[in-house]
């Protein structure tokens, strides 16, 4: 009867949906907490592909109600395509889904705030799906929330109050304004979708705390990551939202005490997509060389990510911030044949040696990661279902980011396919299967 988050442990696109949906098999309830469609999490069932964005990534399982919490940022539109989109594969019966009347609406002067910031200077490489400006309605308290979907004069009056805010800024930076007609439309654009959601809206925190006091296993699916985290990330280049394992009690409203493990997903290497630092970045031609071999591209914008090698001092961040109960290591067949592997086990700046990457932007553009060289390897590990069977190399590799980051090894995926994977420790090991 377990409460487990999963969370990322790097920049993101660790490998969250894959990982998500095989444990979904044994949950009842599967939470996204927070972000929007700035997420894109790929599962892989025999060949068959799917990325959700704001749907939970339990959703192929018909036993798993799927939750969109309190602390996430919905763009009314984009959510009811994801869900016909759904629905046209068979997926997300009547009662499936609740969507939280509490979660903020992402609406057209979001993306327009968007648009103009990321095209001046100190842009952030953003997803362009509206999060930033949608999160600073939240904490400005002028927020649309989904329940005033289905409330047309407070959500006239809200919106009047967002554009008094907006359009001025717009404005100022010489952006094109939209006239009445647009503004009009825009509400009744919304008007609709809340009609159209009204079935799905309800109380998700409610829903949740139902499922978790009634003893069922119950998955909070973080999105991004760590290091995207709005505080504990490498500010300013983050997402706008509160991504670690704390950030999952407050979006999913689950008090911190019900939690009974976090497992952190970490790819075998790393990536980021976007600006910002990223001090174990390999070399142009190498990068491109793991990003062909990992298929390295963003699943929500198709953006080339970049790669990097490995930073197990970032991950003992992510262990502390999260208080990992274990890994969950990703992409470990992307690493075969690829020679010599690098993993950064510590820093340092201005002389001094650090167990952490400094947080500041530009600290950690100064600092200089310091590295540890273990031997790669060449068989083929995709076939493996035991540790026992990964080449000896693939193990000595797991042994030393253990030891590193000071976390045990609960998982280990070895190719993108649900099946293709070592399941060493299963978080909802005492229960049986959920579904009948
Ligand atoms: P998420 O955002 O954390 O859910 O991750 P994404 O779906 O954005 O990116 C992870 C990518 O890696 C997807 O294309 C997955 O299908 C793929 N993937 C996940 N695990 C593995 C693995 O072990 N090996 C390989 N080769 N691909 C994987
Ligand atoms: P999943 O859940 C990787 C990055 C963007 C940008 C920064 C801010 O699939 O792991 P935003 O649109 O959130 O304001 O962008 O965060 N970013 C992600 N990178 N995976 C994601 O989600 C991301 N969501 C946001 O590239 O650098
Ligand atoms: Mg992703």
């Amino acid at each position: 009867m377990p409460v487990v988050i999963v969370v990322g442990a790097q920049w993101g696109d660790e490998g969250k949906g894959k990982v998500v949906d095989l444990l979904a098999e044994r949950a009842e309830m599967v939470v996204r907490y927070g972000g929007g469609a700035n997420a894109g999490h790929t599962l892989v069932i025999g060949g068959d592909k799917l990325v959700t964005h704001l749907v939970p990534s339990g959703v192929l399982h018909r036993h798993v109600r799927c939750v969109l919490g309190d602390g996430m940022v919905v763009d009314p539109r984009v959510l009811l395509d994801e869900i016909a989109a759904c629905r046209q594969r068979g997926l997300l019966a009547d009662g499936q889904l609740i969507v939280s009347s509490r979660a903020h609406v992402i609406l057209p002067y979001h993306h327009w705030l968007e648009a103009a910031r990321e095209g001046r200077a100190g842009a952030i490489g953003t997803t362009r799906r509206g999060i930033g400006p949608a999160y600073e309605s939240k904490a400005a308290r002028r927020g649309v929330r989904v329940v005033d979907l289905a409330r047309p004069s407070r959500l006239r009056e809200l919106v009047e109050q967002n554009l008094d805010e907006i359009l001025p800024i717009l404005r100022s930076w010489g952006r094109p304004e939209p006239g009445r007609p647009e503004i009009d439309r825009l509400i009744a654009d919304a008007e609709r979708a809340g009609q159209e959601l009204a079935p799905v809206v309800g109380d998700a925190a409610r829903a949740v705390d139902a499922a978790v006091r009634s003893g069922k296993n119950v998955l909070l699916e973080g999105a991004q990551g760590t290091l995207l985290d709005i505080d504990h990330g490498t500010y300013p280049f983050v997402t706008s939202s509160s991504t670690v394992a704390g950030g999952a009690c407050t979006g999913a409203g689950v008090a911190p005490t019900r939690i009974d493990h976090v497992v952190g997903i970490s790819k075998a290497y790393c990536t980021r997509v976007g600006a910002g630092p990223f001090p174990t970045e390999m070399a142009p031609a190498q990068a491109e060389e793991w990003r062909v071999a990992g298929q390295e591209y963003g699943a929500t914008t198709g953006r080339p990510r970049r790669c990097g090698w490995l930073d197990a001092a970032a991950l003992r961040l992510a262990v502390r911030v999260n208080g990992l109960d274990g890994i969950a290591l990703t992409k470990l067949d992307v690493v075969r044949g690829r020679g010599r592997i690098r993993v950064c086990v510590g820093y340092r700046l201005d002389g001094v040696s650090l167990d952490e990457p400094p947080l500041d932007a530009g600290e950690l553009a100064r600092a200089e990661p310091e590295y540890v060289e273990v031997d790669g390897w060449g068989e083929e590990s995709r076939a493996a279902r035991r540790l026992e069977e990964l080449p000896p190399g693939a193990r000595a590799y797991i042994a030393t980011i253990e030891r590193l980051v000071g976390a045990p090894m609960w998982l280990v995926s070895v190719g993108p396919d649900r099946d293709d994977t070592i399941l060493l420790r299963d978080p909802f090991a005492s229960s049986p299967p959920q579904h009948p």
